[in-house]
């Protein structure tokens, strides 16, 4: 009898796929909405607050939110989403339309502060052309502002670390030539006029866990107690990651003439769960990173970075909530501080007042800070839709070499003669083969890593 065997992922060994008062140090968080499961927006608030987060940033100018921050405390950044930008760049008139509808219904009464023009766009290849819009946009969203009386909301846009083409040594840190001196010299001269930011997304768990064999773990973390880097170009000393990140960009700005431009921290975090081949996801790394940074970022006086001692670096948190929906490895979808019921993964106090030994309860011991090795397979999930697992089931077969010749009628794979069999046959079969140019098991949340060899 022909036997059907899935495609097994075969972890050998660590895959390295991708080699002033005003502002004080407040620490807030990012409420990304990117799930099914969420709980509502006036909910959310409450949370936030409980969290004793001081600020608040969302993805869009979402109008239910802005309603429910009405008269807290809370201060808000909001986003102009990437698809308004070109169009905002060559036309005053809609960049006005866009701050009246958005903004000023909900202004001054929620605490509109930072406006951001996109998200990461300048991570994003698949319309270069936007790069060249974003500081025309920005411009224009600034001057509709201030046409109307809003002098209080500072404009930006976050970047992510791929902005920079040299990040190491920190005093090397170097801007890609790509957009060095088309969009980010005339950001850089827009943000310092304007007495803005450079929104900078900072996360160490990437660099870490591409390179956990050089990159001690602690020392990404924050938690590192006798471990330094001396920067050879600069002289600094470093004891952590997260400086040596958020330095390289402030010698890249430096690099192009604009020494001064304050840094905020747009996004930083690390993930508390994610799929069997990534490393080091889980509750106890989580709530070490984000407590570890929360209390440096906090601390009275500032601590600021080894580029700039004593400086207040503004923060927010990523995410309010694990969210179910998010694209890409398993990792993205954990983030959060709280489940999506709003209970919490960890403890965590944003406002930074809980000291470390304050914490009550016990971690979790960290189970993943080696990297799997063994077999793995991507399965249909628990629950699926399966009318979306027989579309996806077209799609996984259409991609590929032979990707799906053993579930043909005869193959050695095609009984049981079912739609998840097939399906989950095909999901394996799919990643086993594009895992390496960046194919994730996931099928729009209806597919999910297993060590269970499926065929058994
Ligand atoms: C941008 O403007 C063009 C031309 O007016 C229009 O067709 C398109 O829908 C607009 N894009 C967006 C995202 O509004
Ligand atoms: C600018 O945007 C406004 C509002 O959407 C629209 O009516 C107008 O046609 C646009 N102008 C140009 C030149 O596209
Ligand atoms: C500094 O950055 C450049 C690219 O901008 C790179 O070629 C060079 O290797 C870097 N130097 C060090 C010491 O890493
Ligand atoms: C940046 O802003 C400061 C303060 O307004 C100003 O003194 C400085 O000349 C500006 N830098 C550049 C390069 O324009
Ligand atoms: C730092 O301390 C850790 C834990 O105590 C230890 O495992 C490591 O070897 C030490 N590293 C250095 C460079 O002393
Ligand atoms: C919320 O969700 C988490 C994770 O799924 C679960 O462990 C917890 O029991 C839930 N809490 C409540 C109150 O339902
Ligand atoms: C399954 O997905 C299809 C297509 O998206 C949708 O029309 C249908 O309502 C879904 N069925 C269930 C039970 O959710
Ligand atoms: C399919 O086979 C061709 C020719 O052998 C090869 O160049 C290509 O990379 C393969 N595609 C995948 C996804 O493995």
């Amino acid at each position: 009898m022909k036997m059907c065997h899935f495609v097994p992922l075969l972890i050998l060994s660590f895959l390295v796929s991708i080699s002033s008062a005003e502002f004080s140090g407040k620490v807030g968080v990012n409420y990304g909405q990117l799930g099914n499961n969420l709980r509502s927006p006036s909910k959310s608030v409450e949370l936030i607050k409980s969290l004793k987060a001081k600020r608040v940033k969302i993805y869009d100018a979402n109008p239910d939110i802005l309603k429910s921050l009405k008269n807290t405390n809370l201060q808000v950044s909001i986003m102009l989403p990437n698809e308004l930008i070109s169009n905002i760049s060559t036309n005053q008139t809609l960049s006005d339309l866009w701050i009246r509808s958005k903004v000023l219904p909900f202004y001054p009464d929620t605490k509109i502060r930072y406006l951001l023009v996109g998200n990461e766009i300048l991570s994003s290849y698949s319309n270069t052309q936007t790069w060249y819009n974003l500081v025309p946009a920005m411009i224009k969203i600034k001057h509709s502002l201030k046409a109307l009386g809003i002098h209080k909301v500072k404009v930006g846009t976050s970047s992510a670390m791929d902005v920079l083409e040299s990040s190491f040594p920190p005093s090397n840190g170097t801007f890609r030539v790509d957009i060095s001196g088309r969009v980010i010299k005339p950001m850089l001269q827009f943000l310092n006029r304007t007495k803005s930011f450079f929104f900078l997304d900072v996360y160490p768990y990437f660099p870490w866990s591409t390179d956990p064999v050089n990159i001690k773990l602690d020392y990404a973390l924050s938690e590192s107690k006798n471990f330094t880097y001396t920067d050879p170009g600069s002289g600094l000393t470093y004891t952590n990651l997260f400086d040596q990140m958020v330095d390289a960009v402030i010698f890249a700005m430096k690099r192009l003439g604009y020494p001064d431009v304050r840094i905020w921290i747009a996004e930083t975090g690390w993930p508390n769960d994610g799929d069997f081949d990534q490393i080091g996801c889980n509750i106890y790394n989580a709530a070490t990173y984000n407590r570890n940074i929360v209390k440096k970022l906090t601390s009275v006086p500032p601590i600021g970075t080894p580029a700039r001692p004593g400086r207040v670096v503004p923060s927010f948190i990523f995410s309010l909530y694990n969210e179910n929906q998010k694209p890409g490895p398993g990792t993205e979808r954990h983030f959060g501080l709280l489940y999506p019921n709003g209970s919490r993964v960890y403890e965590i106090d944003l406002s930074g007042e809980t000291s470390m030994w304050e914490y009550k309860k016990r971690l979790p011991k960290p189970t993943n800070n080696e990297p799997y090795k063994g077999k793995i397979w991507c399965f249909v999930a628990k629950g699926a839709n399966r009318s979306e697992v027989g579309s996806a089931l077209s799609y996984a077969c259409s991609q590929g070499n032979k990707t799906c010749d053993p579930i043909q009628p005869g193959g050695k794979c095609y009984k049981p003669d079912s739609v998840i069999w097939h399906a989950s046959y095909a999901f394996s079969s799919y990643w086993a083969q594009f895992k390496k140019v960046g194919g994730t098991c996931y099928f729009n949340g209806l597919a999910t890593q297993t060590i269970k060899d499926p065929s058994k």
